[in-house]
């Protein structure tokens, strides 16, 4: 791993060098900060956010500035890696207006590098306004969880011909339109390759196999935190949920049984002055 920072432009040659690009969600400094030093190329403050850190049943009470809150700890944390902050439901649905004033307090205040956006051909207007403004904008087709109550439930997307011709052309539309890259949710792996293969931008994949570009996952799933629903795609790298089950349990006995804290986490004082306090 290099020390350079991950920008827009690096997502781009690693496509072209055939590169893999990493990608995880963060929501907080000193996460952000660990996933930073062990070199993730781009940090995504996903409006995920809602579900597993806020307790929330789906992504859609997420507001603009919960994302502003933890983007500013994320990028304070990440050095290197590319920040990219989730536009949530509702910011970018009203007008063009609205929509570029909210990529631009993402950015402005959230400190964050790029916006993401769910949606093809129904948000292209958006997504122009948007670049047009300057800001590095990142797609999101497949499974866009915003519209669960549309699909019905959080569904593999793209199995029929007509769906997936619609996937393949929002993601050449949203590459017209200007994003440097787009995350490819739960549709199947060979629908991915050919999305990879059509276009010159990078793919990041969730839930779409081994051909896309990057790959990006939720690191609660990965480092097996969230102890809800596990889908599918989620490969868990590690079970910390177990580390802090058991952590916790020591520390609570610890206590009880008056073994913490020792003397190497107490501090002294002179004997002559605790005399005088009684
Ligand atoms: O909100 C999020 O974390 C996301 C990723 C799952 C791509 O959109």
């Amino acid at each position: 791993m290099n020390n350079k920072k991950f920008t827009v432009n690096s997502f781009l040659e690693n496509k072209k060098n055939n590169e893999k690009i990493s990608m995880l969600t963060a929501y907080d400094y000193s996460t952000a900060k660990l996933l930073d030093n062990a070199g993730v190329d781009s940090l995504l403050v996903g409006d995920s956010l809602g579900m597993v850190v806020l307790g929330y049943e789906d992504t859609l009470e997420v507001t603009v500035d919960d994302i502003i809150h933890h983007c500013k700890a994320v990028s304070r944390g990440a050095k290197r890696a590319m920040v990219i902050g989730d536009m949530p439901f509702l910011s970018y649905h009203i007008n063009v207006e609205e929509t570029v004033r909210n990529a631009g307090r993402i950015i402005q205040e959230g400190r964050a590098q790029a916006v993401k956006l769910e949606g093809g051909k129904e948000i292209l207007d958006k997504v122009k306004a948007i670049v047009k403004a300057q800001i590095p904008v990142i797609g999101h087709l497949g499974l866009t969880p915003q519209s669960v109550n549309v699909f019905g439930g959080f569904k593999v997307q793209g199995k029929t011909l007509e769906s997936a011709k619609r996937i393949i052309e929002d993601a050449l539309l949203l590459q017209e339109a200007g994003v440097f890259a787009i995350v490819l949710e739960c549709v199947p792996e060979k629908l991915a390759k050919i999305i990879t293969e059509k276009l010159d931008i990078p793919t990041i994949g969730i839930g779409a196999g081994k051909y896309c570009d990057g790959q990006v996952l939720v690191t609660q799933d990965m480092l097996g935190m969230f102890t809800g629903f596990t889908p599918k795609f989620v490969k868990k790298y590690a079970n910390l949920n177990k580390h802090i089950e058991n952590a916790t349990k020591e520390y609570i006995s610890e206590i009880k049984k008056g073994v913490f804290p020792s003397d190497e986490h107490v501090f002294s004082i002179d004997e002559s002055i605790i005399e005088k306090l009684y």
